[in-house]
């Protein structure tokens, strides 16, 4: 049995920065609001002709994740995309990360799991390359939020939380016992899809029906998400998930280095440190910056954190994702 490690990380944002007094001028919002509830203060938009989509947001985040892992396209063995935005309801995004980067016949999965679609594409190359199967696996989480919010008072709740971006990792196969991704912790509970939801165009919402049954004011094809239930089963599903995989490797929270929690809210990351007596220094947050970006968001701040030097050899970093489905998830990593 080998071991796995993260090789290499990168991240791209928009250029477009929306302000929270930006989004104020079109809906009925102000800067304080959304700063005293979810810690945002700006998010980045792709604006139209800029020339992304979620695929080419993840092809330019994974191009140098591939630099610094040191590796080439003709290295990589699979691709895992994460992401609930993908550019065409069918095919996903990673067969058009394939094409894009010219990488022959390699296969290509696309993970939607939403807030936690990261640690559960994590999770997968994890076992492809811990089983033998693969050497090098590209895992992408990137999404394109702006273009489907409801960017009006009525959708005030949902819209002025998300932000677009990407962030990859190459996952590669190590000798090295005892370091890598030691483990993953997956879990969701289905019962509670709706609360998190965005039900149409899809095949229980084809479009001819909503448009016939819903009037304009009430259409399905914007998410939905019932905030206070997310946020009170996202706070007790973190922390479940964490001591998951700190008892799974004998470890307690006073081991933690770095926690990268998804950037749902800054309250929600704030609420799990305090639950793990975590200083500012071990848990890294930027959603201030860029809102919301659902399978995103981890892979952004493990590569800022890193970036910023506050991830080093031997530390040991956990990444834990609550989010839509419900779906959850932990990755115990001795980097
Ligand atoms: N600007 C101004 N006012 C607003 C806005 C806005 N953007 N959005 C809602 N309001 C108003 C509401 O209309 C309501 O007004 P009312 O009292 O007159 O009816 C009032 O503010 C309070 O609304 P609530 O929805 O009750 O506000 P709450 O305090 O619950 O905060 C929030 C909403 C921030 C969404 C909160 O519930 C939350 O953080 N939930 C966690 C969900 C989350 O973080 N999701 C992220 C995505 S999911 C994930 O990644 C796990």
């Amino acid at each position: 049995m080998y071991t796995s490690k993260i090789s290499g990380l990168g991240y791209y944002v928009p250029e477009n920065v929306v302000t929270n007094d930006d989004l104020s001028k079109i809906m009925d919002t102000n800067d304080a609001w959304i700063q005293e509830r979810t810690g945002i203060k700006e998010r980045r938009h792709i604006k139209k002709g800029d020339g992304n989509s979620t695929s080419i947001m993840g092809v330019k985040a994974a191009k140098i994740a591939l630099e610094r892992a040191n590796v080439t396209t003709d290295d990589i063995d699979f691709i895992i995309f994460a992401t609930l935005s993908p550019d065409m309801y069918f095919p996903g995004g990673g067969v058009r990360v394939q094409d894009m980067m010219n990488m022959n016949t390699i296969p290509a999965l696309d993970v939607r799991n939403q807030c936690s679609g990261f640690v559960y594409a994590i999770s997968v190359a994890d076992q492809f390359v811990k089983t033998g199967m693969y050497k090098n696996v590209l895992v992408i989480g990137s999404e394109n939020h702006s273009g489907g919010l409801d960017m009006t008072t009525r959708g005030r709740g949902v819209s002025v939380i998300f932000g677009d971006g990407a962030g990859a990792a190459v996952v590669t196969r190590s000798e090295e016992k005892g370091s890598g991704i030691l483990s993953t912790h997956l879990h969701s509970e289905g019962a509670h899809a709706k609360e998190l939801s965005l039900e149409g165009p899809s095949t229980e919402h084809w479009v001819p029906e909503i448009i016939a049954e819903n009037p304009q004011e009430d259409i399905p094809y914007y998410p939905y998400m019932n905030g206070q239930f997310v946020f009170k089963n996202a706070v007790v599903r973190f922390s479940e998930v964490i001591n998951e995989g700190l008892q799974k490797n004998n470890l307690s929270a006073a081991d933690i280095d770095m926690l990268i929690p998804h950037q749902a809210n800054l309250r929600i990351s704030q609420f799990v440190q305090k639950q793990f007596r975590l200083s500012d220094d071990q848990v890294y947050n930027n959603i201030q910056k860029y809102g919301n970006t659902t399978a995103a968001s981890i892979p952004i701040a493990l590569t800022e954190a890193w970036e910023a030097g506050k991830i080093k050899k031997g530390d040991l970093v956990v990444l834990a994702a609550f989010g839509s489905g419900f779906t959850w998830g932990s990755a115990i990593i001795r980097w």
